[in-house]
């Protein structure tokens, strides 16, 4: 199975073999491009898959050692995302599963990230706990199978990445904000003089809020005046949405019974979430598992997962280019063998 992934600015190719794994994979960012804008210009992006994804895939390809006649299918994100750079990747792999006979599979970016952990050696099993957390979603989702997901948390504004994007923003960190935040967080004291509270924690339920957290920091910014306030700051917030994040999901598990919790999306790449969520799993006995990070954010291989997943489960193909901005995760169904 061949993956396509391009809703947003990374231009990603993967292949994944249903017995010997992921063969192969590459991605290109755009970070730079996009980076003096202070954030992803969509036309920009479309344009710039459209020069990319061909020398990707022959890369890809030529790493698998394999010619394009040898894929069964080629998966692609068929959205969420921005609507320019998913037609660009709709119908790269619409135009090639056609001179190649492959089957084509469109896929949710969200259930790619979902099953990401399935590309590692130790894998869950289903049902398991899913944290959600890129930048556009965050949600907590029970995960019974493929297609089988009951969102039973999600954020009521802004997503955790978009917090932190828009934090590192304020405090003039270049684009893409959410790593460079981290990195300045790394250098902070966790006694300096900023504290920020955890935002709907105090409150029964799943649900997330970060705006206001944003506020905060934002109302707490004159008082950071020299480098280290700034690093102590970055530090405050990180720790306000990590503890956030970290208590929510042992709540989520509690209420579910459920014993595995899987991290996903580009937050899941926080080194301080990782570790606040492995000692939960220790003290509390429930087991982790992580995509590696290059997995955590946008890839190919996870796109190319959850297209072999499904077709392996008797998902249909579509001839069609399917490309949808918005596309929520619950209306998504389990594979249906079509015979
Ligand atoms: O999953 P992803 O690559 O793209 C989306 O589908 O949104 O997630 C990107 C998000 C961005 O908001 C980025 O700032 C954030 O993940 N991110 C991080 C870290 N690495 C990426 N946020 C905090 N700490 C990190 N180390
Ligand atoms: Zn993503």
């Amino acid at each position: 199975m061949l993956g396509i992934e391009t809703s947003c600015d990374e231009t990603a190719v993967a292949i994944y073999d249903g017995e010997r794994g992921l063969l192969a994979h590459r991605l290109y960012s755009q970070a730079t491009m996009h980076a003096e804008y202070g954030g992803v210009v969509p036309e920009l992006a479309a344009r710039d898959h459209v020069g990319r994804l061909s020398g990707l895939v022959s890369e890809t390809l030529s790493a698998a050692n394999l010619v394009v006649d040898q894929l069964a299918g080629i998966a692609y994100t068929a959205g969420p995302g921005l609507i320019g750079a998913l037609l660009v990747g709709g119908s790269f792999a619409a135009g090639l599963a056609a001179t190649c006979g492959a089957k084509l599979l469109p896929v949710h970016h969200l259930e790619g990230h979902l099953l990401a952990p399935m590309l590692e050696a130790r894998q869950p099993v289903f049902p398991f706990l899913a944290l959600l957390v890129s930048g556009g979603h965050t949600l907590l989702a029970r995960v019974d199978g493929v297609g089988r997901y009951a969102i039973i948390g999600e954020t009521l504004d802004d997503a955790a990445g978009e917090a932190f994007d828009k934090t590192a923003k304020a405090l003039g960190l270049p684009y893409p904000g959410g790593p460079e935040l981290a990195r300045l967080a790394a250098t902070g004291n966790p006694s300096g003089k900023f504290r920020f509270s955890r935002p709907m924690t105090d409150r029964p339920g799943l649900d997330f809020s970060f705006s206001g957290l944003k506020t905060a920091v934002l109302t707490a910014l004159p008082r950071a005046v020299t480098p280290q306030d700034r690093a102590d700051l970055a530090l405050a917030f990180e720790q306000a949405v990590t503890d956030t994040l970290a208590i929510k999901c042992q709540r989520a598990l509690e209420q579910t019974g459920l014993k595995q919790l899987v991290v996903a999306g580009g937050v899941g790449a926080n080194r301080r979430l990782r570790s606040l969520l492995q000692m939960a799993a220790d003290q509390h006995g429930f087991a982790l598992f992580f995509p590696r990070p290059e997995f955590c954010t946008d890839n190919a291989a996870m796109i190319a997962y959850a297209g072999w997943a499904r077709l392996a489960e008797g998902g249909a193909a579509n001839a069609g280019i399917s490309a949808r901005a918005r596309w929520p995760l619950h209306t998504l169904t389990a594979p249906v063998n079509p015979s």
